[in-house]
């Protein structure tokens, strides 16, 4: 099992319609969910069901209320990681503006490898990672202004995936950019984390995309993991009423 997560709620207290009230928002009720090793998760579900939370508390940048995360058996959290970090290589929502605007896009993926006691100058494994996204190695001494949002999807991708991390924690990595590009990424992802032996676990509102890459669905609502399973089966037969309202939402119709 890589990550097992048991009973997790996170709460979030925000400011509430007077300046002295507040108001707690559960942004995972409870939540139980096992990502077995060796399988590609997607998690889907609804604007805020839950899904980011879900992935920092997984990832354990932050801590649960209650519950526990553990990964590879390993109970995980903030102060302690274990074998997390290292194995885990992660895509931000937005990704683009996850670069160091300062940084030539060159330093961003030394970066990782630096931070994992990587020997060497990485200059070679940064053109390599470059050219395995598509951008000329030409490009590392230029900084993050100087591509378009594509191209800096595809750095923070090749960032993420400059240690051949374990697994690919990626939070709707393919939402800021148009169809076509985003096509061409979808298809580059498949491919990297194939050929790094690279497991992915993506957050992602397109069925579609969530099926070309995955095999595995678990859709959230309300911040609990309402339907788990082989993604084919799941959207063949909807269990959940989530996720019904899901593939309505794709096909335009009422799904029975
Ligand atoms: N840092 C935070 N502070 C306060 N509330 C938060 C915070 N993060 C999440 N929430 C709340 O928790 C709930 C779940 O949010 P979350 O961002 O995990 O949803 P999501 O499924 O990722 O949504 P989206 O698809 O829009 O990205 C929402 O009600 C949200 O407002
Ligand atoms: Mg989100």
């Amino acid at each position: 099992m890589s990550f097992t997560l048991a009973g997790v709620t996170r709460r979030y207290t925000v400011p509430g319609d007077r300046p002295w009230r507040r108001v707690v928002r559960t942004a995972l009720d409870g939540l139980d969910l096992e990502v077995p090793a060796g399988r590609d998760l997607a998690v889907v579900g609804a604007s805020g069901s839950g899904k980011s939370t879900l992935l920092r508390v997984l990832l354990a940048l932050e801590a649960p209320e209650a519950g526990t995360v553990r990964f590879r058996g390993e109970v995980v959290t903030p102060r302690r990681p274990g074998a997390l970090r290292r194995a885990v290589g992660v895509v931000a929502q937005d990704p683009g503006s996850s670069l160091d605007p300062r940084l030539p896009v060159g330093a961003s993926l030394r970066e990782p490898l630096e931070c994992a006691g990587v020997p060497g100058d990485h200059g070679e494994r940064v053109a390599e990672l470059l050219d395995a996204v598509g951008l000329d190695p030409a490009v590392a001494d230029r900084r993050p202004a100087a591509f378009s949002g594509g191209e800096r999807q595809r750095i923070a991708l090749a960032r993420a995936l400059a240690t051949r991390p374990a697994v690919l924690v990626a939070d709707e990595p393919f939402s800021a950019v148009d169809p076509t590009t985003r096509r061409r990424l979808v298809t580059l992802v498949g491919h990297l984390a194939r050929a790094s032996g690279t497991r992915l676990l993506l957050v992602s509102h397109d069925l579609g995309i969530a099926q070309r890459l995955c095999a595995d669905v678990a859709v959230l609502a309300a911040g609990r993991v309402v339907e788990t399973g082989p993604i084919d089966d799941v959207l063949a037969r909807p269990s959940a009423d989530a996720t019904r309202a899901l593939l309505d939402a794709v096909l335009g119709v009422e799904v029975p």
